[in-house]
């Protein structure tokens, strides 16, 4: 079954068996299946976090289950529970309409609700983390019902225990999230601020006393990423190729003497967050174009296969630039998207 239509890298790979599940009964079938035939199986969702290094050698599980409904409300917030094959930005407009607020920083983030959770997907001052309450999963072992509470899902930057213990290990149904009736805007990231004050009436007045809506952040920060980000329907891509990595304080303090204008984040443990696309772009990568594959010119955390070629060229470049980053401040820059088959079984 070709899957170069089902990830957004374009990238030509098969699997060796394709199912697209629209029920928990469906995803029961299709684990038996595997099973009988011991089989690895692969839950798909967008495809818009996987790099396929050569084809998968067991069934792909595509899961379209769809619904949205309201479980429980109170006087400020409601909580919402959304099946893992929703659309993620179809979503977050849906919720919009419904005056549910709190995901509209999430606007725009390719990819389903179900894989929202394993990589904590974040953006302009939001993380999933800060909204999801729990989730439903099926054991991919036992076939059996399991809830993980937020809690249990070890959220942290770009992470969950759906990528250590837990990896491989179950199949994501549901998620359920804690909406807000009254806005709470975040709106501390500057690319956001920027683009808001732009975008707010020339009269001053009465920009100060129109109070900006979620619809209108949902508005800008779709706008922002437009700007920046490339959209896979034209330009084949995975969003951030690379985490932003994590320093401790020391090496932070060497690497700000060498590198006066170093883009980076203090985190409330101490440690020091840094940008990698501007470690990239400084590293001399931005618009670097290695034969199928290129680096963004507007972002340089992002690879894009305008080629439409192998996996393992988009591979081959992010070790490139993984080296130069290495060699150029001595930090270690991990990928944010999965490799599918994994490394040592390809
Ligand atoms: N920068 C450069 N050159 C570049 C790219 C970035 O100098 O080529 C500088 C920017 O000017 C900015 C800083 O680096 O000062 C950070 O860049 P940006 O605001 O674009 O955000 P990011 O750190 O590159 C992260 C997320 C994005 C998310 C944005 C907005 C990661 C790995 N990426 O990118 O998430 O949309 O913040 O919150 O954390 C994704 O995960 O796929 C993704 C797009």
């Amino acid at each position: 079954f070709d899957l170069q239509r089902l990830n957004t890298l374009a990238i030509p790979a098969r699997a060796q068996f394709y199912v697209a599940v629209t029920s928990s009964e469906e995803v029961l079938e299709a684990l038996s299946f595997a099973a009988e035939r011991q089989l690895p199986v692969l839950p798909l969702g967008g495809g818009s976090n996987i790099v396929l290094a050569g084809d998968y050698p067991g069934l792909v599980m595509h899961i379209k289950l769809h619904g949205i409904e309201l479980v429980d409300e109170d006087e400020t917030s409601v909580w919402v529970r959304a099946a893992a094959g929703e659309n993620w930005h179809k979503f977050v407009q849906h919720c919009l309409v419904m005056g549910c607020y709190g995901l509209e920083n999430l606007s725009l983030i390719p990819g389903s609700v179900g894989a929202a959770p394993i990589q904590n997907i974040g953006a302009y001052g939001v993380e999933v983390k800060d909204r999801v309450t729990e989730l439903s999963a099926i054991d991919i072992r036992s076939g059996l019902p399991v809830t993980f509470t937020a809690e249990s899902c070890n959220f942290a930057y770009r992470d969950s225990v759906f990528k250590h213990s837990a990896q491989d290990r179950y199949i994501i149904t549901s998620v359920t999230f804690k909406l807000d009736r009254a806005a709470n805007l975040v709106l501390e990231y500057p690319s956001l601020r920027q683009r808001l004050q732009l975008a707010a009436p020339k009269n001053s007045d009465i920009a100060d006393v129109t109070p900006i809506t979620p619809e209108q952040v949902a508005a800008a920060v779709i706008a922002v990423r437009q700007e920046k980000l490339p959209n896979p329907v034209d330009t084949p891509n995975a969003g951030s190729f690379f985490k932003n990595p994590i320093v401790d304080a020391a090496q932070f303090a060497r690497l700000r003497k060498r590198f006066a204008d170093i883009i980076a984040y203090p985190q409330a443990d101490g440690t020091v967050k840094l940008a990698a696309g501007w470690l990239i772009d400084r590293a001399g990568w931005r618009g670097y174009r290695d034969g199928d594959v290129v680096v963004h010119a507007e972002q340089a955390l992002v690879i894009t296969n305008p080629g439409r070629g192998a996996g393992a060229n988009v591979l081959a470049l992010a070790d490139k630039i993984t080296q130069s980053v290495q060699e150029r401040y001595g930090v270690r820059l991990e990928l944010e998207p999965r490799v599918y088959p994994e490394m040592g079984s390809v």
